[in-house]
């Protein structure tokens, strides 16, 4: 069991981090932005460029790190044996999985204030900030709903049996060549953005 619920804290970590370098990064552009407004230089490391290929690089991640790697685990096999144990729980787990799809959605709208805003700044900002508030917190409302309901109750009701195979999906066993690469990218795309947009 601890395999699984490990693996998808741990998931979940990364990308709240990459969620947290996501608003920082807009935020550093809100900084620069007064700045020029007021007439000053912008801080030291504050650069308007670098700052929003950062973020292209964050809403690249955010589009394919949960729908390509997390969530087809979650679905298929972690949602799937809950439902199979208690067929009672489909109303939270229909909910999860329409969070999956809405969250598609609002990266489409976050993704395209940010290419509006890249052509128009320094209009379109308090769009880029709005879209970016409300993707954000829709993540993280939806990462608490896993942690503080689905993983509470798989615990409870799932067998041994159930944990093996799931516990081989999280940790890629299924096949190692294609989640070892996948999960190295990540990682150092990951990295790049955390420690690029929280130095900003
Ligand atoms: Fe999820
Ligand atoms: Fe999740």
């Amino acid at each position: 069991m601890a395999n699984a619920i490990e693996k998808i804290q741990e998931e979940h970590k990364d990308y709240g981090r990459v969620l947290n370098a996501l608003r920082a990064g807009v935020k550093t552009l809100r900084g620069i932005e007064w700045r020029r407004q007021a007439g000053q230089t912008p801080e030291a490391g504050a650069d308007y460029r670098a700052t929003l290929d950062l973020l292209f690089s964050a809403v690249y991640y955010v589009r394919l790190f949960p729908d390509k790697y997390h969530h087809p685990k979650e679905e298929d096999f972690l949602f799937k044996a809950i439902r199979e144990r208690r067929p009672d729980s489909a109303d939270l787990l229909d909910q999860l999985a329409l969070q999956h799809s809405v969250g598609a959605r609002l990266i489409d709208e976050l993704d395209a204030s940010l290419k509006a805003y890249e052509k128009t700044h320094p209009d379109g900002l308090e769009a880029l900030e709005a879209a970016t508030e409300n993707f954000v917190t829709s993540q993280f409302d939806h990462m608490s709903l896993e942690e503080e309901k689905v993983i509470p109750l798989a615990k409870s009701v799932l067998t041994e049996a159930d944990w093996h195979t799931i516990d081989n999906a999280f940790l890629g066993n299924a096949d190692p060549l294609f989640g070892e690469n996948l999960e190295a990218g990540f990682r150092m795309l990951h990295d790049h953005i955390v420690k690029g947009l929280n130095a900003a």
